[in-house]
């Protein structure tokens, strides 16, 4: 629906074409800009409910013979939609901000990462917007940690550091998060000053990094994606 309540274009579009949200167009929207997923990409979705990306990420693999996976992760348990989605996407009922880096490889293919990460996870949102921020920041990070693994990242300290994972564990995996060298990553903030902090972390890893407003997102949202292309080697 509509900010307002009445439903928008967007919305009507999402209906009319099978998808289960009108989220659905945000990732379209990244897709035709940067060709992130490609025949054969492993993708995680990170705060996957109820569904829009899992249907464009798999739909963007194309034909089942394509091979490729779709792992979709939400707090929520989600039923994989039935349409534009196939055998190659799965789900999976977790809190992310708890998770462990290795338990995230390991629903990899073959168990050797993901060649795309997509955080579209968002904070139940107060209307505090200082507090909104900060929030969808620690959920951004995680994202960026689980992805990249906390070593890479220049201030990793307990805010970043996976719960339950110690100094010795993040050495023991050699610092490797659940994205494959060369892979691409997408995450969702609400803007404010932190996320500049967040855009220059990421600049220094990834070969190219920009940020979008797709269309699809409401006049009345603060959203903002950060698209980070070849997580350097
Ligand atoms: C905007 S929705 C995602 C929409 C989805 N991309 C789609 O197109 O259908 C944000 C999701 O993030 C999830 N989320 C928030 N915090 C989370 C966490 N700590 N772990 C897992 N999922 C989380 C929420 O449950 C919510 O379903």
């Amino acid at each position: 629906m509509g900010g307002a309540g009445t439903p928008d274009f967007f919305y009507r579009e999402a209906q009319r074409l099978g998808y289960v949200a009108r989220s659905a167009f945000k990732l379209l929207q990244m897709q035709k800009q940067y060709k992130l997923i490609t025949p054969g990409s492993s993708i995680l979705d990170l705060g996957c409910a109820p569904g829009a990306w899992l249907q464009v990420a798999c739909q963007s693999l194309g034909p089942l013979k394509n091979n490729g996976a779709v792992v979709g992760i939400d707090l929520k348990k989600v039923k994989v939609p039935a349409m534009h989605c196939d055998s190659r996407v799965q789900t999976v009922c977790a809190d992310v901000m708890k998770l462990q880096r290795d338990q995230i490889r390991d629903l990899s293919p073959q168990q050797k990462g993901f060649s795309v990460v997509l955080s579209d996870m968002c904070p139940l949102v107060s209307g505090i917007t200082t507090r909104d921020a900060v929030l969808s920041a620690e959920l951004g990070l995680r994202a960026l940690n689980l992805a990249v693994g906390g070593g890479a990242l220049p201030h990793s300290d307990d805010n970043v550091q996976l719960d339950g994972q110690s100094d010795d564990s993040v050495s023991a995996l050699g610092n490797n998060g659940a994205l494959q060298p060369g892979g691409h990553l997408v995450i969702k903030l609400l803007e404010s000053e932190e996320i500049k902090e967040i855009g220059q972390t990421c600049k220094s890893l990834f070969r190219k990094t920009s940020w979008l407003r797709p269309k699809a997102t409401r006049s009345c949202s603060r959203e903002i994606y950060l698209i980070c292309q070849g997580l350097r080697h």
